[in-house]
Parts: structure tokens; sequence; C-alpha cells
């Protein structure tokens, strides 16, 4: 296969997004959109990748992660071909070049595949609109070849008609695109360098035109506005959705779903409506998500239920676990299987093992768990002096009486039984009964204070 070089234009300014960030800037489905139409590049594996930037300036370029593109800044923009040029000096002499764009972020990789097969030919995505207003239109002759495109601006009453539409969207062999670009004028109605000039070239000079369609219409559909980017964003999210529900993931509603990342699932996973997954999320066979709840960077083993409106971040999840209602993992949290975690129940950067429970109003961070362990109600690890944080770690089948403070550092011995209501400051022997409330006493004949009268 010849070289590829992939153009990716990004100098637009966005004005009717209302906003100070660069259009491409704007996030799809938890990334900005330059950086879908990056990934996208990158899966075709070519030998470079060139973004053309304008407007926002290094903050196009500080924004991408993961990446091997390199930059080139166009300034002023005074069209699409014009952007092209910018990136002449950077192209391979030989191979494919194919054009990209920043605000154009769902383009898929078998779409480009398909616009590549034809190595030795101006290839264009286009696509038939009921409505083509807007659009530079595929202008055919009597034989049905491609012989230009004309914008919108320029076109006749006649070529208005025309509903084939440019998505802007092509590939030409390099050598050939050098040629045409360094022709290109401005006398047209907004006094552009427009990239859609080179088709009439390549028509007059023989070179063969193709034209392809994609798949889905959401993969040329372009953002220029908040309301445009809330549609894609939705047709997106739904296409995610009937991607699970092909594989046999159980939805409450694929409408009611917010992939921000990727998540993977093993067989029969339930998801109940208004979950929100993101980063990298693995979900184990069986796995129930309650509705509202929010995941994100976590994998969790089979057969675990996730009660509503739980929020676990950052964590792992062992198998046949209980979470929440109302539960918040946090980062750095490793629960073994069958661990119940219940309602307002915080753990942070703790490990707790098989067959343990905290199931009420407690704050786990920093500490370390063992098996079979209970946590009452309203327990609360003290790992924090305002300045350094320190460990607790509670043994096997020791049970924490509710309301207990457990000021770290703290061991508490391998089944020793803490007193409800106890601040522990000092190592608790292992099978023992420690306490360290004051005693109950009675003041007999007490009297409550009666109010006195002025
Ligand atoms: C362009 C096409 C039109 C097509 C339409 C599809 C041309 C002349 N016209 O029109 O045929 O139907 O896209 O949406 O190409 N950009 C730069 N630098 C510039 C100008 C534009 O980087 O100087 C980038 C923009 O950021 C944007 C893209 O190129 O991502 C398209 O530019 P835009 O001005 O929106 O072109 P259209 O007039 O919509
Ligand atoms: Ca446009």
């Amino acid at each position: 296969m010849a070289k590829l070089n992939i153009v990716i234009l990004a100098a637009g300014k966005g004005t009717r997004m209302y906003s100070d960030k660069p259009k491409v800037l704007h996030v799809i489905a938890g990334k900005t959109m330059l950086q879908h139409v990056v990934d996208t590049a990158a899966s075709l594996s070519p030998s470079k990748t060139i973004v053309v930037y304008g407007h926002g300036g290094k903050m196009v370029p500080q924004s991408l992660q993961r990446h091997s593109a390199t930059f080139v800044l166009q300034e002023p923009q005074i069209g699409t071909g014009h952007a092209v040029q910018q990136t002449l000096p950077q192209l391979d002499e030989e191979g494919v070049c194919l054009v990209l764009y920043g605000d154009v972020p769902l383009i898929q990789p078998e779409t480009l595949t398909k616009i590549l097969s034809d190595e030795d030919a101006l290839t264009l995505l286009t696509q038939y609109l009921d409505n083509p207003k807007g659009y530079g239109r595929i202008v055919r002759d009597a034989a049905g070849k491609v012989s230009g495109i004309i914008e919108e601006k320029d076109a006749t009453p006649e070529q208005r008609k025309i509903t084939e539409i440019n998505t802007g969207i092509l590939a030409a062999p390099t050598k050939l695109l050098r040629n045409w670009l360094a022709n290109l004028r401005n006398e047209n109605a907004q006094s552009e360098y427009y990239l859609t000039d080179i088709v009439a070239m390549a028509a007059e000079q023989g070179v063969k035109i193709n034209t392809v369609q994609p798949a889905h219409e959401w993969e040329v559909m372009g953002i220029n506005s908040k309301l445009q980017q809330a549609e894609l964003e939705r047709l997106w999210q739904l296409e995610l959705a009937n991607r699970l529900l092909l594989q046999g993931v159980t939805l409450a509603d694929p409408a009611r779903l917010d992939i921000r990342g990727e998540l993977l699932c093993e067989k029969d996973v339930e998801i109940d409506v208004g979950c929100i997954f993101e980063g990298k999320v693995l979900l184990g066979s069986g796995v129930k998500v309650g509705a509202y709840s929010v995941i994100r960077n976590t994998w969790i083993a089979a057969n675990t239920n996730i009660a509503p409106y739980s929020h676990v971040d950052d964590a792992e999840i062992g198998e046949r676990c209980q979470i929440g209602p109302f539960a918040r993992i946090r980062p750095g949290s490793k629960l073994q299987s069958e661990v119940h975690i219940g309602n307002f129940v915080e753990i942070k950067n703790s490990e707790i093992a098989n067959n343990s429970k905290a199931n009420h109003l407690s704050y786990i961070g920093d500490a370390t768990i063992g098996s079979r362990v209970n946590i009452g109600a309203g327990t609360i690890t003290c790992n924090y002096d305002g300045a350094n944080k320190f460990r607790t770690v509670i043994e096997d089948d020791a049970f924490i009486g509710s309301d207990t403070q457990l000021v770290a550092p703290v061991t508490v011995g391998r089944g020793a039984t803490i007193g409800a209501g106890s601040t522990i400051t000092k190592d608790t022997p292992a099978g023992e009964l420690t306490l360290s409330r004051a005693k109950q006493l009675t003041v007999p004949g007490w009297q409550r204070p009666i109010k006195k009268i002025k």
C-alpha cells in the first residue's frame, strides 16, 4: 500500500458556538472532536498526520493526548484549499493524502478505508441529501462523470437543485494534489482558496474521480453550534447503545445511557436508566448497574450488583459484591468478593477482603480490611491529621461497633470487637473487646431547667 498522509483541518473559529474555546475542542462522548478524528486517523496507521490549526492558538495542539501528529499554523484562514497548502512542505512526495475535518468528529475507519481503496484516483466522500442547502454540490457531466464541485454561494439556481453534496472529506495522490493546490485561485463569492476547486482540475486532466458514501449519516455530520453538538452526541450515544444491545447487554432504555470512553461487557449485563460510564469500564458477566450510577475507569467482576445512585471511580470490585444504593467508591479502592458497601459509605484508597461489610454511613480511607469484618454504622477512619495521611488496619473477623472513630495509624487485631461509640487511638488486641467510651451513669432526681418569667 502507498504511503498515507492524513491532513486534519482544524483552523476554524466556530463563531456560532459562542465559546472562548476553539470549535474542535468541544466534546462529543467525553472526548474533544479533534481527538476523535486524530484517534480515527491513527487507526489507519498513516506515515504522517498533520493538523492545521489557527483559532485558539496553542490550545489546539496542547489538547491532544496519545498522538503522533504534527501541527501547522494557518494564519489568516482564507479557505480550505489554503489550509491544505500550508501542509505541503510536510507531506511525503509519494503516496496518498486524505483530508479530514476536526469538526466532523465521527467519521469511521471503515468509510475511510473505502475512500482509500483506489490509490490513483481522486476520491470524494459525497452524500445525497433531501435538503442540500449550504453544502457544495457535486456537478456531473451528461455521462454522469464528476466535472467539479460548486459552492452554494457560487451556484446557479439550477445547480442548487443538485442533491449530491460534498462532505469535504477526500483523498488524492499527493503528487497530483500538490500540483492542483499550486493552481488555486480565489475568484469566487467568498474570495477564498477552495479545496473543492481541485476537482475540476482533476476532471480536466482526465484523472479518475470516484465518489463513495458513508455507511451512516452521522459520520459526516459537522458541528457548527451547541445544538448540532447535542444532536450528534445523542445520535452517537444511541449508536453505542445499539452496539451493546447487539452484543447481548440489557439496557433499560438505550436512549438513557451515556458512554464517555469505552465500556466492555461480558454476558448478561444489565444496565438501568441514567447511567454514565467514563474512561475504561469493564463489567463482568451478570453484573447489574442500578439507575443513575456513574462508573469511571473501573473493573467490576461477575455477578456484582451496583444499586442505584452509586459512584465508582478508579476501583476494582470483585465478584458477587453488593454496592449501594448511594455508595461512593473512590480511586485506589480494591474490593474482593462478596463485599457489601451500603448507603452513604465512602471508600477511598482501601483494600477490603472477602465477605466484609460496611453497610451504613461510613468513611473508610487508607485502610486495609481483612475478611469477614463487620464495620458498624457511622464508623470513621480518621486518616488525616491535617498534614499527613495514615493507614488503618482491621484484621480478619473483627467487629467494629457503630459510631467508632479509628484514629490512624492504628490496627484492630484479628477477631477483635470494638464497642460502639469508641474512639480508638491505640492498637487493639486480637480476640478481645475494646471500648473507650465513658461509662453510662444516671443522676438521681435531676430536673430539667424551667424558663424564667421576666
Ligand atoms: C466546505 C466545502 C463544501 C462542503 C462543506 C461540508 C470548501 C470550499 N467547501 O464548505 O463543499 O460541502 O465544507 O461541510 O471546501 N478550515 C480551515 N481553514 C480555512 C477554512 C476552513 O481550517 O481557512 C476548516 C474549518 O475549520 C472547517 C473546515 O475547514 O473544519 C470547513 O470549513 P468551512 O468554512 O466550514 O467550509 P464550508 O463553507 O462549510
Ligand atoms: Ca462547514
